[in-house]
């Protein structure tokens, strides 16, 4: 079988069509505890232990007025390539790894998605 280019890959993540299995929500949901909580707090509000630290801290990623703000797309990015990309702070770090792993990372786009206040 021919392998998805890694921009097919992208553009499918971008269009929301990776499709997410229970194994692929289960990989994101310890993902966003083991690298993302400390930062961003269990739910997104930004107060983790790690954020006290940080110059820009990071924003309350459940507001629903950001949520409308951004495409999927974006977030995908931000998680894969950091901050300084879209020219958001460095201290949020690329995830270069889930690019090999489209589906971890919808999935962990979909539990940014569904962080609710
Ligand atoms: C070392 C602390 C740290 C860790 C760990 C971290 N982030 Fe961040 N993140 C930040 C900071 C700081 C910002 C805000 C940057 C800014 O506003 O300039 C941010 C911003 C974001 C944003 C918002 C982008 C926007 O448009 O405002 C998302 C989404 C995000 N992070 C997701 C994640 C995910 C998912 C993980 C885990 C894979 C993660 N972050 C890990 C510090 C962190």
């Amino acid at each position: 079988m021919r392998r998805a280019s890694p921009l097919l890959v992208l553009f499918a993540v971008a269009c929301g069509d990776v499709a997410v299995s229970p194994k692929a929500r289960a990989e994101a949901d310890v993902i966003w505890a083991d690298r993302c909580a400390n930062c961003h707090g269990p739910k997104g509000l930004g107060d983790g232990p790690g954020a006290r630290v940080l110059p820009v801290r990071p924003r309350v990623l459940s507001d629903s007025a950001w949520q409308a703000s951004v495409s999927d797309d974006h977030i995908a990015t931000v998680i894969t390539e950091g901050g300084q990309v879209v020219g958001l702070d460095a201290n949020m770090a690329a995830n270069p790894d889930l690019k090999a792993k489209p589906d971890v990372l919808r999935a962990l786009v979909l539990k940014v998605r569904s962080l609710k206040p």
